[in-house]
């Protein structure tokens, strides 16, 4: 099983989750691709069966600058991701009220219109109720390894 690991963050937060959930795919067996600075050709060369992706959310629910460019190329290029599954974790502040995790809100429903089927859904990590997003994230990401393990 392929993974692919994108992340889009302001402040690091989110690249810090996505570099921990690296490590603890890894450790699980799963072939695991960083793909950092995110680019869709860097996405469909991987080729991964699985995306994930830890976005945080800026202004008023919007994705954070830095991964814009990905999100308009892929909305552009719209390459198709049938037969592949993916997770999004959004990073956000549930003092934003309806614009909490709006940026991984976004991503996923892009990835839905592509075809990806969602694999486990949205895991919403919220700054006002945790300090540390990377340990927070770690049973879910667990849950999302074993759904897409292949069964021995
Ligand atoms: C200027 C600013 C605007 C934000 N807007 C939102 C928002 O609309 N919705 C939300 O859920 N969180 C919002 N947040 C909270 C961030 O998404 C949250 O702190 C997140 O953990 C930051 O992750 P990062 O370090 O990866 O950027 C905002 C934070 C800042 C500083």
């Amino acid at each position: 099983m392929r993974l692919a690991v994108l992340s889009g963050s302001v402040y690091g937060t989110a690249d810090l989750v996505a570099d921990e959930a690296v490590l603890r795919c890894r450790d699980a067996g799963l072939d695991v691709s960083r793909i950092q600075p995110a680019t869709v050709d860097a996405l469909l060369d991987a080729a991964p069966d699985i995306i994930l992706g830890c976005v945080s959310t800026t202004g008023m629910g919007e994705l954070p600058d830095s991964f814009v460019p990905f999100f308009i190329e892929l909305q552009d290029r719209f390459p198709l991701l049938t037969g592949k599954r993916f997770a999004v974790i959004g990073l956000g502040d549930s003092a934003y009220g309806d614009t909490f995790c709006q940026g991984g809100e976004q991503l996923r429903e892009l990835l839905v219109e592509l075809q990806a089927v969602e694999a486990l859904p949205m895991l919403r990590l919220d700054a006002s109720e945790t300090v540390s997003p990377e340990l927070d994230a770690e049973p879910w990401l667990d849950q999302l390894i074993e759904s897409i393990k292949p069964r021995a």
